[in-house]
């Protein structure tokens, strides 16, 4: 038997799972779309119901946000082709900060490139020393534990709570010794699970113990607390949450992402957050869409009655089928399958028989234990497109034994 030398592309040749998952015709993963208008897209010619996209409000085909991208073209160009540090700041980008800050009733806010780098600046920032600790609730987006890894490297720890539990973050916290300080971690609406972090709950920890709390609220903005301010909102906390993160790329129709908090922190995140000094900032069009979107949203209130309307439609449905969906509040509803290869043909199903699109979770990303069907839904769905796409859950559900 002959060994490989060493080398760092040994792992590259071993890796089979795609190639495998491709051959059987149930890859689920870079699919091309045609289109993509929102309630529906195009993929391969054929209209499909889309059930996979963060676009809560509809407001990426919105005459106003289209028409706010192409202006910012004509009049600034495509890019600023620097970092907002040096020659990437427009006025714009301070003014949507200004606007952002203000609607969350925080002192000051950053507009970020993508929401990805506002978690990689948050833990990289802020836990660059030895007594430095996050605690982060064990559901947390990818992102955030990039973040922590950065801050890791350079001197904090981490340690871990049980997802949503108090009594777990209190314990957490409880054996952190004196000279440590904690910054707690959480999702506002988590990504996967759709549930809603109990801040109301988890509150009460971090006052005891005298840590911060950053909350990021990705798939928040614009879903759930008044106005669709949010998760700290959503309890009266907006107060309390120290800092608050998200991005652009979901209720706001664009990419980017936004952070907001006391002026003193985000300055010193925007002297000390390599995601931010050291990336090229949100192009004009990116940030005038996002700008937009964030008027619409305020303007066109009924996008946010209508998306509860039509998610919680969702959930009592799915629920009355029988299909296990954990114990999500929001936009985003899972459907437990707890079986790679079942989730992957429920997908697959979904899609080729019933031209109903979806996301499957599955391990490495999730424990296969927990592999899903992640479905998420829009102000923008009518009851034709629900009802079309609820048909085909119940049908292939029912014939992959999954309810
Ligand atoms: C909870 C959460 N945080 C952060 C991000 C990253 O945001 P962006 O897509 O703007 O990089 C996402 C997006 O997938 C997310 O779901």
């Amino acid at each position: 038997m002959s060994e490989r030398t060493p080398d760092v592309l040994n792992k590259v040749y071993e890796f089979e799972a795609a190639d495998d998952a491709r051959r059987a015709g149930v890859y689920p993963y870079f699919k091309p779309f045609d289109y993509n208008d929102g309630p529906e897209a195009v993929i391969d010619g054929e209209r499909v119901t889309m059930f996979g996209s963060n676009n809560y409000l509809g407001l990426t085909t919105h005459p106003r946000v289209r028409e706010a991208a192409v202006s910012a073209i004509g009049t600034f160009g495509t890019s600023m082709t620097g970092s907002r540090f040096v020659n990437g700041s427009m006025k714009l980008h301070g003014e949507f900060e200004e606007k952002i800050a203000d609607f969350l009733g925080k002192e000051s806010a950053l507009v970020f490139t993508t929401g990805y780098q506002v978690n990689l600046a948050v833990g990289s920032a802020l836990l660059r020393d030895e007594n430095c600790v996050a605690v982060v609730d064990r559901s947390v987006h990818a992102s955030i534990y990039d973040g922590v890894r950065l801050g890791q490297s350079a001197g904090g720890r981490m340690v871990r709570f049980r997802h949503n539990s108090a009594a777990s973050l209190d314990r957490a916290l409880s054996k952190l010794k004196g000279e440590q300080a904690a910054l707690v971690m959480t999702d506002g609406v988590f990504s996967a699970e759709g549930d809603i972090a109990k801040l109301d709950e988890l509150m009460g920890a971090v006052q005891k113990r005298g840590a911060r709390l950053f909350v990021d609220d990705a798939h928040a903005l614009g879903v759930i607390g008044p106005g669709g301010r949010g998760t700290a909102h959503h309890f009266g906390l907006e107060d309390d949450v120290d800092l608050i993160g998200g991005t652009f790329s979901k209720s706001l129709a664009s990419v980017g992402g936004y952070l907001v908090g006391e002026r003193k922190v985000l300055d010193y995140i925007r002297h000390f957050a390599p995601s931010f000094m050291f990336a090229a900032s949100g192009s004009p069009s990116s940030i005038a869409a996002a700008m937009a979107a964030f008027d619409v949203m305020q303007e066109e209130t009924w996008r946010m009655d209508k998306l509860r309307e039509n998610y919680t439609y969702m959930r009592e449905e799915l629920e009355g089928a029988g299909f296990e969906l954990g114990a999500t509040e929001s936009a985003v509803i899972p459907i437990y399958v707890r079986d790679d290869a079942l989730t992957l043909q429920f997908w697959s199903t979904l899609l080729k028989d019933h031209a109903v699109y979806t996301n499957p979770f599955i391990s490495p990303g999730v424990l296969p234990r927990n592999s899903l069907l992640r479905t998420s839904y829009m102000a923008t769905h009518e009851r034709k497109h629900l009802d079309r796409g609820l048909e085909a859950l119940r049908s292939v559900g029912k014939g992959l034994g999954v309810i």
